[in-house]
């Protein structure tokens, strides 16, 4: 179900398959953590060159782990500290050409070489962070952060606890 036709060279192709699979994954379905698994799962398996493609859920303050795909990852991050923390608390995308460029970056995976954080907010009040890490240097694009905001719009109300 929700195959996603992988050609990597039709970039915007690519994104609407996965914004149109996540709208129906979690359309009828209330439960939060369903929804991340869901959504992560499209991620990694849509987006070619990623070393890790998840979540992390503001609970009380706490930047805590949520679903993913990839390698075993750091449980809690504090706010304004690396890519995530410092996206939590500005409320803004933070996408990161370079990641030993960045200051404070944490390094839960050392094949990470970029990544790219985006604020999942509803109501003014962030809920999540969508976090995608690559291998490759600079893998992410203006588009590629447009597209992670859209999907943070779509699922914003969809993952609740
Ligand atoms: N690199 C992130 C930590 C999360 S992992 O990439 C999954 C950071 O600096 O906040």
């Amino acid at each position: 179900m929700h195959d996603l036709l992988f050609d990597a060279a039709d970039t915007p192709g690519l994104h609407r398959q996965i914004l149109a699979a996540a709208a129906g994954l979690t359309a009828n379905e209330p439960d939060g953590v369903a929804n991340m698994a869901n959504v992560a799962a499209l991620l990694w398996h849509g987006l070619p060159d990623l070393n890790w493609a998840g979540f992390y859920r503001n609970l009380g303050g706490d930047l805590v782990l949520g679903p993913f795909q990839g390698r075993p990852a750091c449980i809690r991050i504090p706010w304004g500290k690396g890519v995530v923390g410092t996206a939590a608390a500005l409320g803004l995308p933070q996408r990161v050409a370079d990641v030993a460029m960045f200051e404070g970056h944490i390094a839960c995976d050392p094949a990470s070489r970029s990544e790219l954080v985006v604020p999942v907010m509803l109501d003014g009040v962030l809920v999540a962070l969508i976090d995608l890490d690559s291998p490759l240097t600079a893998r992410f694009s203006e588009e590629d952060e447009a597209f992670c905001l859209e999907l943070a719009r779509l699922v914003s109300g969809r993952l609740a606890p």
